[in-house]
């Protein structure tokens, strides 16, 4: 298997997404989300074009947003670290390219609400502005949008293989869209970018859907005692649609946390 590049590989992970409901055309494998970052910014974004860019958020956002040169209007989590729908919807205007959402956030955390994701796909559509979804934590907040990909020209939806899979190493992602985006993307990507372990691997891992879930469980049954004992040390916290959380507490507090967390652990 090794002898041949992964572009070659690619059907084993393909056929099985078709099983999924994810068809062919509207699909693109990429070398982890961050490529598929890069990938849409290189596709789609031109020096001064500009991002909408709800912070603080996942950093490569940014990073490649960056280096396209774009112009960056942040908007900040309110002070609750609750998603800034409204002022995301009112920054949303002719001159706005792209609209990045990350649903749960990282790192706050924070979930979005549906109803507010499909009025920013709604208005960034009547403004020809992208939206970028980002998915990567999706398994365990349970939300999900990739049914909206059919129903708005607008939107990009990225996933990995690094988190609920377990499988950062192999570099994995995908990018869901509609067959006009993705073959625009394809066109931008290096065809070579995905090794064909990470192929092989991917595809054995999607069909094992019994340990995902079994993983998504732990990790749900472990915040709970993790936020059990934060409340036990009054330390504050906000609510998380993820596998992390935010907790703001002083050092003589995050002391007593590791050593409540390692009797935890003893028992
Ligand atoms: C929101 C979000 N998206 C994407 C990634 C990166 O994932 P990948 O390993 O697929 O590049 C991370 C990693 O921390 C993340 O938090």
């Amino acid at each position: 298997m090794l002898h041949r590049a992964a572009e070659y590989s690619m059907n084993k992970l393909e056929s099985r997404r078709r099983r999924d409901g994810l068809i062919y055309d509207k699909l693109m494998i990429t070398n982890a989300t961050d490529e598929a970052i890069m990938v849409i910014m290189n596709t789609y974004i031109e020096k001064g074009d500009e991002i909408i860019l709800p912070i603080p958020t996942f950093a490569m956002f940014k990073f490649y947003a960056q280096l396209a040169e774009a112009r960056i209007k942040e908007i900040l989590y309110t002070s609750n670290l609750t998603f800034p729908a409204k002022k995301v919807l009112t920054t949303i205007n002719k001159k706005t390219r792209l609209v990045i959402l990350c649903n749960p956030n990282n790192p706050t955390g924070t979930p979005i609400d549906r109803k507010e994701i499909i009025q920013i796909i709604d208005k960034a559509q009547k403004y020809n502005a992208l939206v970028l979804l980002d998915e990567a934590y999706y398994q365990y907040s349970g939300e999900e949008c990739l049914d909206l990909i059919d129903k708005f020209n607008n939107l990009i939806i990225i996933r990995t293989f690094s988190k609920a899979y377990g499988l950062g190493g192999l570099r994995l992602g995908y990018a869901v869209s509609n067959p006009e985006i993705i073959k625009n993307m394809l066109k931008a990507g290096s065809p070579y970018s995905v090794n064909t372990v990470a192929m092989y691997a991917a595809s054995v891992a999607i069909d094992d859907e019994d340990y995902v879930k079994w993983y998504v469980n732990e990790v749900k049954r472990a915040k709970k005692i993790l936020y059990d004992t934060l409340a036990k040390l009054k330390i504050k916290t906000y609510p998380t649609s993820g596998n992390f959380l935010i907790g703001i507490g002083t050092v003589k507090q995050t002391q007593q946390l590791i050593d409540a967390l390692n009797e935890i652990l003893k028992k």
